[in-house]
């Protein structure tokens, strides 16, 4: 008892250097029967990621592996009980050509490229070694594969025949879970792959015509079923004919010949929160943290995801991320891109969508993975501050055991100023209350000597007595770039090799709900915290779901995966005064903007994302 008070005065002592607000409060419903809208199951590979084609070796690495980008994907693996689903799709999908003979861990310029197109869609060649560099994701990682739907040379039948043959043929430990057919077509007159009357229902017709082929010639002789495609993977449905209504209109959903299945797996399409030259309002990185800007921004596509589920398929986000087409320095390689990112995963999960793919792209400031020193053997990578908010979110998942669910819960009495920037969620598992987010976006950078605090009061009437175990997701300030920890831990040491290590203290802080029922949870500007009852979060050890894209992880699955490094230090987790352990910046991961010749990226793949993203259209 003595320790107890004496931390408690430290806690004080520390307070006393913040501006305290007077309480905000929440009132979780007890269990998800009480909860109002709680989402479906939140399955282990939900918070996803998109690799564009062209830049695949970036990040696997060529020859020799990236192991240390692989071990930051294997880290989420572990964490959420299953690996993220990964998209291997974006505008390079539509330019590429399969010629199993090519060996080279390299995507080939084709000299000969003649495919309709602003760049021709047959412009790059990729070969088997290809599916060698996806097979170093982790095991059981489900993909979704990007055909060409753009080419219509006269071979075309033959090259989506071979290369979905050579996806499945070639894949051994990762596993193939769709195939998305072409890259947002809603810009094909933009771009040149179609000319004359394009639309919806010519899209639709375009995508049966090589589903039927791939169905009868290299699906059903494997034995899969006809619903193995995603489609209509648009950057912007809004006032197009690509709406998931238009497109069941034009007969997407029809049976396929010889199935008693539809060719459609899964809805997919694509939206970023901000898009460089296509959205139109200044941004920042408070724009950003503003969290009832990403709600605003949203509004259209819960229109699309109830469409979805008025046919009864799974909703995807595919393609996303805080700023495309290569982010923002300042603003998405920052600490507040992990608050949004948290935010956004937590937002889009209370809304039912299945998984959401942040697209990763070499030379992007937003890519929460970073390759560097391609030329050095093995190459290398660093963990941008995102990559704290899939951690948290995938330990979230993990802790669920497969039956996690979410909702947004509304604080009440926010003080002026926080409305915006303040979102708290509450996540039941097994149909009990399990944990709580809070994520305070108010904009608080590194060299404030005060910043602002804000402390929840958190009514929990049936759980008198009980621990909240406190994770932080935090840093310096909203606007660093190095320093950021999750639950005690971080990714910057490089001789890890990717792994966690903890820092600080090693110690999870924690509170303990009163006698009166309420709980005080403190969170500072620019940070957040995930509190969960009765066990600190990675310390437990939770389900392997193994792959399971879907949003009802099969929990029946028995083996157990021990979370992370924290369990070491969680058994010893105390009230322990407040304020984030301290985190020593790594002063190896210097992000370099690559000046000179680049290697595995092809120019060519450059020059289209930059070239297309002015065609993007978007609502904003
Ligand atoms: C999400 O799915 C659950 C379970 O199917 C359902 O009860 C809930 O209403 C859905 N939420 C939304 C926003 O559609
Ligand atoms: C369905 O299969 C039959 C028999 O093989 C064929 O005649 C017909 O054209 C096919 N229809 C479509 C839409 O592929
Ligand atoms: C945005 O437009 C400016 C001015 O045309 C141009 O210099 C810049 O490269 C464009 N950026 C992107 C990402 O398209
Ligand atoms: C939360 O507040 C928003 C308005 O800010 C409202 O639309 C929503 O219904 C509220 N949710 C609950 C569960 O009260
Ligand atoms: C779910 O909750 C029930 C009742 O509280 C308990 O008996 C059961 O063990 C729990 N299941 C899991 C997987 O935690
Ligand atoms: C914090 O940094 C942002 C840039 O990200 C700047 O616009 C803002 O003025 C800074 N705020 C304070 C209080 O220094
Ligand atoms: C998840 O499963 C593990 C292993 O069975 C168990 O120890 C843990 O309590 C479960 N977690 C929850 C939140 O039910
Ligand atoms: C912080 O990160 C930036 C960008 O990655 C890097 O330039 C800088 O050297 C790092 N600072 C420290 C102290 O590690």
């Amino acid at each position: 008892m003595a320790s107890l008070l004496l931390l408690t005065l430290l806690a004080v002592v520390a307070e006393a250097q913040t501006t305290t607000n007077s309480a905000a409060a929440i009132t979780p419903a007890a269990s998800s029967s009480q909860a109002s809208g709680l989402s479906q199951n939140v399955g282990p590979s939900f918070a996803g990621f998109g690799i564009e084609p062209s830049n695949l070796y970036s990040f696997t690495g060529g020859a020799s592996a990236n192991k240390m980008a692989m071990q930051f994907f294997q880290n989420l693996a572990d964490y959420a009980g299953g690996p993220p689903q990964f998209r291997i799709g974006g505008n390079t999908a539509d330019y590429m050509m399969y010629d199993a003979s090519y060996k080279d861990f390299w995507i080939q310029s084709n000299p000969n490229a003649d495919g309709q197109g602003a760049i021709a869609s047959n412009s790059l060649t990729f070969g088997a070694s290809y599916f060698e560099a996806i097979d170093r994701l982790p095991k059981d990682s489900p993909i979704t594969f990007g055909l060409n739907l753009a080419y219509q040379g006269p071979n075309y039948v033959q090259n989506i025949v071979d290369e979905a043959s050579a996806v499945l043929d070639n894949l051994k430990n990762v596993k193939v879970f769709s195939f998305e057919m072409g890259n947002e077509p809603d810009l094909y007159l933009e771009n040149g792959f179609r000319t004359g009357s394009w639309d919806g229902a010519q899209y639709v017709k375009d995508f049966k015509a090589r589903a039927v082929e791939v169905y009868q010639q290299v699906l059903d002789p494997r034995g899969l079923s006809s619903n193995f495609f995603e489609g209509p993977a648009t950057a912007s449905s809004i006032g197009t004919t690509f709406t998931i209504a238009d497109l069941v209109q034009d007969g997407i959903l029809q049976k396929a010949n010889g199935s008693d299945e539809s060719y459609v797996a899964t809805w997919d399409q694509h939206d970023y929160f901000y898009f460089v030259n296509v959205s139109t309002q200044p941004i920042t990185l408070d724009y950003l943290t503003q969290l009832s800007n990403t709600e605003d921004q949203f509004a259209y596509w819960k229109a699309e995801i109830a469409s979805s589920a008025q046919y009864e398929l799974p909703y995807n986000l595919r393609e996303m991320q805080s700023i495309g087409p290569t982010g923002l320095d300042g603003i998405s390689n920052v600490f507040g891109a992990a608050l949004w990112q948290l935010n956004f995963f937590c937002f889009a999960a209370s809304l039912n969508v299945t998984s959401v793919g942040m697209h990763l792209v070499d030379v992007s400031l937003a890519s929460t993975i970073q390759p560097t020193d391609e030329q050095s053997n093995p190459p290398k990578a660093f963990a941008r501050p995102t990559y704290y908010a899939y951690v948290a979110m995938d330990q979230l998942i993990g802790a669920g055991n497969g039956s996690l669910q979410i909702t947004a819960t509304n604080a009440t009495n926010l003080p002026n100023g926080y409305q915006n920037y303040v979102r708290t969620y509450s996540a039941y598992s097994n149909d009990s209350l399990m944990s709580l987010v809070f994520i305070n976006g108010k904009q608080a950078n590194a060299s404030e000597s005060s910043k602002g605090t804000l402390t929840f009061d958190v009514h929990l009437p049936n759980h008198k007595g009980k621990t909240l175990f406190l994770s932080y997701l935090t840093a310096d300030g909203a606007d660093v770039q190095n320093g950021t920890t999750f639950n005690g831990v971080s990714f910057e040491d490089a001789s890890t090799g990717g792994k966690p290590k903890s820092v600080g203290d090693g110690k999870i802080q924690s509170v303990t709900v009163g006698q009166d029922g309420v709980a005080s949870v403190p969170v500072r500007d620019s940070e957040a915290v995930i509190a969960t009852l009765n066990f600190a979060l990675g310390s437990e050890p939770i389900h392997d779901a193994g792959s399971q894209p879907s949003s009802s992880p099969d929990s029946s699955s028995a083996s157990v995966t021990l979370a992370t490094t924290v369990a070491t230090t969680a058994a010893a987790a105390a009230t322990s005064s407040s304020g984030a352990p301290g985190a020593s910046p790594s002063s190896s991961e210097a992000f370099g903007r690559r000046s000179g010749s680049l290697s595995f990226p092809l120019r060519l793949a450059l020059v289209a994302v930059f070239t297309y993203s002015i065609m993007k259209v978007f609502s904003r």
